[in-house]
C-alpha cells in the first residue's frame, strides 16, 4: 500500500483548514480559511467564536479544497482528521465532518494527532531519516520528540509553564502588537540596532524541559519599568533580547538531544518553526555541526490540513483506521 489521496480537515484552533495530499506528500490543494481577523479583537483565541466560525466555513472549505484538487471524491482513499488536542468545541466540528464524509463515501475515517502532523509536515520537504529528533514548537505545545521508526513518539522534553508561541504571542501583546503576535516579534528582533539583555532559563543541567514563563515575566518588568519612569519603551531591543534568549535555548537543547539520542535527522515544526532568526539559527548550529536538519516551508509551519494527511498516510499504509464512533479527544497523548 503506497499510493493514497487522503483529504484531510483541521480545525484544533482557530484555522479551518482542508487539504488533499497524495502519497503523504504530494500537496494537490490546501485550504485555510484564518479566524485572525475575528480574534484580534479580543487580544486572542475565544473559543466559542472559534467553534462557530469553523461551523460556518468548514462545507465550504471542504468544497473548495476538492475543487482545486481536481479530483472526484469518490477516488479518495481515506478521510483524516485533527483528533485532539486542541479546543474541544472546535475539534469537534472537524471530527463531525470527517465522520460525516466518510461515512457518506463510505471510506475509512483516520483520526489524527495534532503533533504528529506538525512533525510529519516534513514530509514535504524530502524523505525522514530514522532515527531522528522533532523540535515541536507551537502557540500550544513546546517540546522535544524522539522517533525512534515511522509513528513511534517518544516524549523527552516539554515546557514547565508557557508554550513557547505563547510567550511570543504574551510578549507582543505587552509591545503594543496584535495576535498573532510572534510574526511581529519575529521582524522587530531582526530590525533590532540595540539588544535588551534578557536571561536564559536552562533548568536542571540535564533536563530537556523548557519554561519560558520567567522570561516573559522578565519582558513585562523591563516595558512597566519604562513606563513608570516616563522612559521609551524600547520595543525593538527588547523583541530582539527576547528572542535571542529563545532562540538560544532551543538550539542548544536541541542539538544536545540529537547527540544524546544518536538521532540522525532533526526535524523543526509547529507555528514558531516559522520564526526567522530560529530558522537561520538553527541551520547554521546544524551546518557547523554536521547535523542534517529538515524545516518545513513556511505554509506548512503553522496549523494546516496538509499536514494531518501527511501523518495520516503512514497510519493509512497500515491499515490502521478510526472507528466512526471515535470522539474529539482534547487532550489526547502522542
Ligand atoms: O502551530 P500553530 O499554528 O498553532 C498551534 O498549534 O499552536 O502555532 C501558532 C503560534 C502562535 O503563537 C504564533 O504567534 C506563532 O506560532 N508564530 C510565530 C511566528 N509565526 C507564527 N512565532 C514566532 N515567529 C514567527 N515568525
Ligand atoms: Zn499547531
Amino acid at each position: 500500500r503506497q499510493h493514497s489521496c487522503i483529504l484531510a480537515i483541521e480545525t484544533s484552533c482557530d484555522e479551518t483548514s482542508v487539504a488533499v495530499v497524495k502519497d503523504g506528500h504530494e500537496v494537490l490543494s490546501s485550504v485555510i480559511a484564518s479566524q485572525i481577523e475575528t480574534h484580534k479583537a479580543f487580544g486572542g483565541v475565544v473559543p466559542e467564536v472559534a467553534s462557530r466560525k469553523h461551523v460556518e466555513s468548514i462545507t465550504l472549505i471542504i468544497e473548495e479544497a476538492v475543487a482545486k484538487a481536481g479530483i472526484d471524491m469518490k477516488d479518495l482513499s481515506a478521510i483524516a482528521v485533527t483528533q485532539g488536542p486542541g479546543l474541544v468545541g472546535a475539534l469537534l466540528v472537524g471530527v463531525m465532518a470527517a465522520k460525516s464524509l466518510a461515512f457518506a463515501l463510505n471510506k475509512p475515517l483516520i483520526g489524527t494527532h495534532h503533533i504528529a502532523g506538525h512533525i510529519y509536515a516534513n514530509r514535504f520537504v524530502g524523505d525522514i531519516e530514522y532515527p531522528c529528533m522533532a523540535l515541536v514548537v507551537s502557540g500550544g505545545h513546546t517540546e522535544l520528540v524522539y522517533m525512534k521508526d515511522e509513528g513511534s513518539f517518544e516524549l523527552i522534553g516539554r515546557t514547565r509553564d508557557d508554550a513557547v508561541g505563547e510567550a511570543y504571542d504574551k510578549v507582543a501583546r505587552a509591545l503594543g502588537f496584535p495576535y498573532p503576535g510572534g510574526p511581529h516579534v519575529d521582524r522587530m528582533a531582526l530590525e533590532a540596532e540595540g539588544v535588551v539583555d534578557l536571561p536564559r532559563v536552562w533548568l536542571e543541567p540535564d533536563s530537556y524541559d523548557f519554561s519560558f514563563s520567567g522570561l516573559k515575566s522578565a519582558v513585562l518588568n523591563v516595558v512597566n519599568q519604562s513606563k513608570m519612569r516616563g522612559e521609551e519603551v524600547r520595543t525593538e531591543a527588547i523583541a530582539r533580547g527576547f528572542q535571542e534568549s529563545v532562540v538560544e535555548v532551543l538550539v542548544e537543547k536541541a542539538v544536545r538531544a540529537v547527540r544524546a539520542y544518536a538521532a540522525k535527522q532533526l526535524l523543526l515544526c509547529g507555528g514558531v518553526a516559522a520564526n526567522r532568526g530560529l530558522r537561520k539559527e538553527l541551520s547554521e548550529r546544524c551546518e557547523r555541526e554536521g547535523i542534517s536538519l529538515i524545516i518545513p516551508p513556511f505554509q506548512y509551519c503553522t496549523d494546516n490540513g496538509a499536514m494531518i494527511a501527511a501523518a495520516a498516510h503512514l497510519k493509512w499504509k497500515q491499515g490502521s483506521f478510526t472507528p466512526l464512533d471515535m470522539k474529539a479527544d482534547p487532550q489526547m497523548p502522542l
